[in-house]
């Protein structure tokens, strides 16, 4: 199946590309698969008309850091990895980085900030790479303030199932230049061409960050604090932990969190000082048991804490949902999930990003999940959407939530698959993810 490849590119068997960062309860099994490291977009035309012409699954790789098995091949097929496409151009007179696929979160911030420039989201694993966040319109906890990746691309550089290399977009802000392809193409997580570049906007060095961390009695007093800041300004982060969640980020990153007390915790950040002092008369109306003023090394030991929950938890989970809902629906949903899991029998520990609404809900583990938690999740996530939400907020449909998106969507899922036929009449890009 694979004879040939080998002249276009140097072709590897390695297992570790089988698995990606989906809790293993829900991940799929890989099928049989070689692995292609190509450099450029040329070396990626050439693989996917190798991979076209004979109807051979390909299946394209990032930093592996998803959470949806999007980067798992499920079929007899070829891995694209994008790891040696490594080249980032800044041109700062634009503010616009240009960025091969495989180019990691924390090489493009850094490179910016040498360049006295910023890219502000955080969706995440700092190996996260720039293919595949824009290929999962990846969000993270700055979303609120400073938007997600979608909000960054300016220009794509994309190759289709065919092996044509095309150029969306450019530089420019604006774009009013017909159907845009270039946000079509995002977020559609490869499986309408694969994204070898891309030009990423860039913005000018963040103001001095500060930061407050509070801890609350209850859930509802955590989210209306929110809720009531969020009128008055807009934060760069306001990440929410019950008490749970905190106690494993404490357990996993060895730092104390900042009280032992309290049910629900929130983490906020600023990008000015008088922003955090209003926020924490704020919390105090809210009934905030205390408000805290990490010092800059507690704010970075802080940020691993929350950073690192999903690490602790990874292990005893089914999964980690995404369901997004309009922030003032926050509560209504919470009390929804926690009925909903009562009825199934679910232990569900929970945080995530408020601003967004962006909630990440992790079932844990239990003797025979598998005959209640497909049920279960059916109806949380229809919860989600009756209340106006998403059923992803940042973490894409993947292999996971492919039966929901149909069911819950089916007009629009069957015009997203009459646009798939368009792309890839064969049917070779990422099978098995979306459709
Ligand atoms: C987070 C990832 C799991 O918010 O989305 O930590
Ligand atoms: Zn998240």
């Amino acid at each position: 199946m694979f004879e040939g490849l080998e002249k276009i590119c140097k072709v590897y068997r390695m297992e570790s590309y089988a698995y990606d960062e989906t809790p293993v309860p829900v991940r799929p099994k890989a099928a049989e698969f070689v692995v292609v490291k190509p450099r450029n977009s040329s070396e990626v035309s050439e693989i996917l008309k190798f991979a076209n012409e004979r109807r051979i699954p390909v299946f394209v790789r990032g930093g592996g850091t998803g959470l949806s098995g999007g980067s798992i091949p499920t079929r007899k097929g070829i891995v694209i990895s994008t790891e040696r496409m490594k080249e980032i151009v800044i041109d700062r007179g634009n503010r616009v980085a240009f960025c091969q696929a495989g180019v990691t979160l924390e090489e493009l911030s850094s490179s910016a900030e040498r360049h006295g420039l910023s890219f502000p989201p955080r969706p995440g694993a700092e190996g996260a790479t720039v293919g595949g966040m824009i290929a999962t319109n990846a969000g993270g906890v700055r979303a609120l303030k400073f938007g997600v990746m979608r909000n960054y691309v300016l220009g794509l550089e994309v190759v289709l199932a065919d092996g044509r290399i095309l150029k969306l977009g450019g530089k420019t802000l604006k774009n009013s230049s017909g159907y845009s392809l270039l946000h079509l193409l995002i977020g559609s997580e490869g499986t309408l061409a694969v994204i070898t570049g891309a030009n990423i906007r860039l913005l000018p060095p963040l103001r001095d960050m500060t930061m407050i961390a509070i801890p609350f009695r209850s859930a509802e007093d955590a989210i209306n604090f929110a809720l009531d800041t969020f009128l008055q300004m807009t934060p760069m982060a306001m990440e929410f932990m019950e008490d749970r969640a905190v106690r494993i980020g404490e357990e996993v990153s060895g730092t104390r969190w900042v009280s032992k007390e309290g049910g629900a915790h929130i983490l906020a950040i600023f990008e000015r000082k008088e922003e955090a002092e209003e926020a924490s008369e704020i919390a105090f109306r809210h009934g905030a048991i205390d408000v805290f003023l990490p010092s800059p090394r507690e704010q970075r030991e802080l940020l691993e804490l929350r950073g690192k929950i999903y690490l602790g938890l990874k292990d005893r989970i089914i999964e980690i949902l995404d369901a997004c809902v309009p922030p003032a629906q926050i509560p209504e949903y919470l009390r929804g999930s926690e009925e909903l899991a009562k009825k199934y029998g679910i232990d569900m520990i929970t945080y995530g990003h408020l601003g967004d609404g962006n909630i990440h809900q992790h079932p844990l583990l239990f003797d025979g999940w598998e005959r209640v938690y497909p049920r279960f999740r059916k109806e949380l996530l229809r919860l989600a959407v009756s209340f106006g939400g998403v059923i992803s907020g940042e973490h894409g449909i993947g292999v996971l939530k492919r039966e929901e998106l149909r069911e819950f969507y089916p007009e629009q899922y069957g015009l997203m698959l009459e646009i798939k036929k368009i792309f890839d009449p064969n049917m070779i890009l990422n099978p098995d993810r979306i459709f």
